[in-house]
């Protein structure tokens, strides 16, 4: 008897969950994290990915993360988050799991994801707590005010801060119960999120990776595909990287 192959498992699949990390926004001219041009090369999270560094200067992290929302603004989703939008279409159970900010996935059509870190299109007051869309490029002021006059900060995860509860719940449910994962495009060396392929593996899911290059993660996934998401994932999705009811050639 020959082995299923992805497709046909995703095809049969109750569940498909897909986890996501800076590479699937490299070919769209979104620098990654780590590795070559990376932003954690250039810059010291310490002094701006953290609570302490905003409470010490509110005004250079906006600056940071202004200077990223204007690069994204103008940047458009690649075939990679076109492929995964368009294999949810197909996908009876699915969930996005990403650890990305960028905003990419829901511009190009995902609709069932959570975004574990945050994204960099909302902010929250400081003293309300209350968390609004701000899609405004560029800000036109620094650091922004909410109209009851506290600071808003981005609303993203910085270093030594919790995940949000209800996205980290959604994407642990997710892994234990999905029967194949697809992960692409991340490091997987940032906790919690790196965990989620093991988990799901365990739960004994199908677990396919790709990425440029081999991760922590290699040994323990089913297949590696090594080469950019935007070239791998159509190639390996086929038709399921077309949305359903649409030719392939629309
Ligand atoms: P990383 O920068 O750690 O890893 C990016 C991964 O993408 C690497 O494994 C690259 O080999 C791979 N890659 C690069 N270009 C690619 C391409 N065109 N196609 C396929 N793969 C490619 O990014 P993440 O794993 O997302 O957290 O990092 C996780 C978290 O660390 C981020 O969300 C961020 C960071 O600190 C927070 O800010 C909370």
């Amino acid at each position: 008897m020959t082995r299923p192959t992805f497709r046909e498992r995703v095809q049969e699949a109750d569940r498909v969950v897909v986890l996501t990390g800076a590479g699937v926004s490299a070919e769209s001219g979104v620098p990654t994290f780590r590795g070559a041009g990376g932003l954690w090369r250039r810059y010291r999270a310490e002094d701006l990915a953290t609570p302490e560094a905003f409470a010490r200067d509110p005004r250079l992290v906006w600056e940071w993360y202004a200077w990223r929302r204007e690069l994204i603004a103008a940047r458009r989703p690649n075939a990679a988050h076109d492929a995964i939008a368009a294999l949810e279409t197909h996908a009876r159970g699915f969930l996005l799991v990403t650890q990305n900010v960028d905003g990419l996935h829901r511009r190009a059509g995902s609709v069932r994801m959570v975004e574990l870190h945050g994204s960099l299109w909302r902010v929250r007051c400081l003293a309300e707590e209350v968390v609004t869309e701000n899609l405004e490029v560029p800000l036109p002021a620094l650091p922004p005010r909410c109209a009851c006059g506290a600071l808003l900060r981005p609303d993203v995860v910085w270093f030594g801060e919790a995940l949000p509860t209800e996205a980290i719940r959604q994407a642990f449910d997710a892994a234990e119960s999905c029967e194949v994962m697809l992960v692409a495009g991340t490091s997987a060396l940032v906790q919690p999120a790196a965990s989620l392929p093991m988990i799901a593996k365990a739960h004994g899911a199908y677990v396919v990776e790709v990425n440029l290059e081999p991760t922590a993660l290699s040994d323990l996934a089913d297949e590696s595909h090594h080469g950019k998401a935007g070239d791998v994932l159509p190639r390996l999705l086929g038709p399921l990287a077309h949305p359903r009811g649409l030719p392939p050639d629309l």
